[in-house]
């Protein structure tokens, strides 16, 4: 076995656990009661255990539902946490598999500490899993396997966050302020803070790896008045706050449409919150495709939003954008990167069904606003549909054959690249930050096209294949396939990091200085079949975003 940070104590313990293949169901000791776990395997044949579907807050049902969370009380009975939890409420294969009762985490650890002996603690790291704040989930058996990162010193938590209406509407009223499921977020760190050193995680090294939405929420614990102090460094993947997208104070159409959806009056707003309250959790799991405009878009259907002061605890009080700009943030060395092809997956979507290309062929000037998410109804959005379609579409009417590449940025910058490339701009003024672009193309991927064999490059999510297990997508890696030094990189590189606050000599991996962004300098780090530093990250295309969509004047207050 290779405990380093065991061996270096120099005695085995009885009384301390090690993860190892007679260890019984281990259990530990937690201020709030027991929890008995299971022991799995690592990539590489490592035995470490598992603790999953540990409630972290109360259920959000009925007065608690589109409320912050309420943190757990104590047990008697030992918890038994050998299985994964239930995911949030959404359209799912497979109904058992979700419950509104999903405030759930999963710890995985090497070793937990004993009553007599101390282990040396282990960095933390904290999976905030994707799904455009309405799918997916921090379950081990479908969406987030631990068995590559398990191979590093490190503890893992992964957890779920509502999601959907359930997670995100917001009224405006105090009956449902909005951010629930970033406030979910927040309880679950609070959790982390208080009881991960009986798993031998360390409390005071704990960094965030969020993708997608997961990744904007983790630029918005940045800047939360309630994540402050709950973590020490940032993995921000795929997805930033600062983009052209408004962040409003409240959603009330959007809430009234869920409410008509489920036959709820809409007026008062008391009064259809209540409704919405009587609404058992898979009406709003059914209804969701109908909540978007045109096929699942927009990508980006509930937002966070900037809580008016209605009593409550506000997860979020002011502009992300502005309060980057300004430097009033959480100023924690960060990694942050997009995959090169991102969101080609629409891209496709949109070009190969006949119905949908002609209506965006048609009405581009109304529809992009609604896919590439920026003001609607205004001279200034038609202005602004006009140049885009000119800059990436050209005049000629859209095809798959010519139009591809250019509908495929479209979405990749307006939904992901733009707000990665302002979210650095803006952070790296203030604080470290070591930029990526994933450009590897493994057998594997999020998107088959165009023979459904092929991967078409390294699309949204891609990158996550390396750092987790996701069974639906790609089966586990062994030391004989080609991914491995992908594997092997991307979680030395996060993990080292997670220890240090330096990606740099990681163990075992060999790669050029990771200079981070300097103010004259857009270095980043080409993840492909080898690791390169490079410069400018589609500076070109972003410096058009940039002039569309400029950065605000900070309002002095
Ligand atoms: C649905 O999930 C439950 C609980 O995980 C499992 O026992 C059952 O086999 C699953 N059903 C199908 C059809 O996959
Ligand atoms: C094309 O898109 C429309 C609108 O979303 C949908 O109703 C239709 O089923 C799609 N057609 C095909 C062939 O997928
Ligand atoms: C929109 O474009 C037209 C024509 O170029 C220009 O005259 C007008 O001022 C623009 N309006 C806005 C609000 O940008
Ligand atoms: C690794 O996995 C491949 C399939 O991806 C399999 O053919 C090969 O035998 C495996 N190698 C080892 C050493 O298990
Ligand atoms: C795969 O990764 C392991 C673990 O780091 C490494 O020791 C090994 O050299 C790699 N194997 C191959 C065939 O590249």
């Amino acid at each position: 076995m290779h405990f380093a940070a065991f061996i270096s104590i120099g005695i085995i313990i009885s009384n301390s656990v090690v993860a190892d293949s007679c260890s019984k169901p281990p259990v530990v000791h937690t201020a709030l009661g027991s929890i008995k776990g299971s022991v799995l395997e690592s990539r590489l044949g490592r035995q470490f255990f598992a603790f999953r579907g540990i409630r972290y807050a109360q259920p959000p049902t009925r007065d608690l539902r589109f409320q912050a969370p309420k943190p757990v009380t104590a047990w008697e009975d030992l918890l038994d946490a050998t299985e994964d939890g239930p995911m949030c409420p959404q359209p799912a294969y497979n109904r058992s598999e979700v419950s509104e009762d999903c405030l759930r985490l999963n710890v995985y650890t090497k070793q937990i500490p004993g009553e007599l002996i101390r282990i040396r603690p282990q960095s933390v790291l904290v999976y905030i899993h994707p799904g455009g704040f309405y799918a997916f989930s921090g379950q081990s058996r479908n969406n987030a396997g631990p068995q590559y990162l398990m191979d590093q010193d490190i503890v893992l938590v992964t957890i779920n966050y509502r999601l959907g209406s359930l997670g995100f509407m917001s009224t405006g009223t105090a009956d449902c302020p909005g951010n629930a499921g970033l406030k979910d977020q927040v309880m679950a760190l609070r959790w982390i803070r208080d009881h991960i050193s009986s798993f031998g995680g360390n409390p005071d090294s704990v960094t965030l790896m969020g993708y997608s939405a997961g990744a904007l929420s983790s630029t918005l614990h940045l800047i939360s008045p309630m994540s402050r102090g709950l973590f020490h460094r940032a993995i921000v993947m795929s997805a930033a706050a600062t983009s052209q997208v408004d962040i409003p104070t409240d959603q009330i159409e959007l809430a009234r449409k869920q409410a008509a959806l489920l036959g709820c009056e809409v007026t008062p707003t008391e009064k259809m919150v209540a409704c919405l309250r009587q609404k058992p959790a898979t009406e709003f799991a059914d209804s969701l495709e109908y909540m978007f405009v045109i096929s699942w878009n927009p990508v980006l259907l509930w937002k966070p939003v900037v809580e008016p002061n209605l009593g409550q605890e506000r997860f979020l009080d002011r502009d992300p954008t502005e309060a980057f700009l300004k430097g009033d943030f959480t100023k924690v060395p960060i990694i942050a990167g997009i995959t090169k092809d991102e969101f080609a997956g629409p891209a496709v979507a949109f070009l190969k069904n006949e119905t949908l290309r002609n209506e965006l062929d048609q009405n581009f000037d109304t529809l992009a606003p609604v896919l590439f998410l920026y003001e609607r109804h205004t001279e200034e959005s038609r202005n602004r549909s006009k140049l885009l379609r000119e800059k990436f579409l050209g005049d000629e009417s859209l095809s798959l054959s010519n139009s591809l590449t250019g509908l495929n940025y479209l979405f990749a910058d307006s939904l992901i690249g733009f707000a990665m490339h302002r979210f650095i701009q803006l952070a790296s003024r203030h604080t470290t930050v070591y930029q990526y672009k994933f450009s590897y193309v493994g057998r594997y991927s999020f998107l088959y096209y165009p023979d459904d064999k092929t991967p078409y490059g390294a699309v949204h999510h891609d990158d996550l294949l390396y750092l987790l297990v996701i069974p639906s997508r790609a089966p586990i890696f062994n030391v004989t396939d080609p991914e491995n030094s992908t594997v092997e990189r991307l979680t030395g590189m996060w993990s080292t990091f997670a220890k240090t606050g330096n990606p740099n000599k990681a163990d075992k991996i060999s790669m050029p200085d990771w200079i981070p962004v300097s103010s004259t300098e857009d270095h980043y780090l080409n993840i492909g079949q080898e690791l390169v530093m490079e410069r400018g990250l589609f500076t070109e295309r972003f410096a058009f975003w940039d002039q569309l969509f400029p950065i605000p004047s900070v309002k002095n207050d």
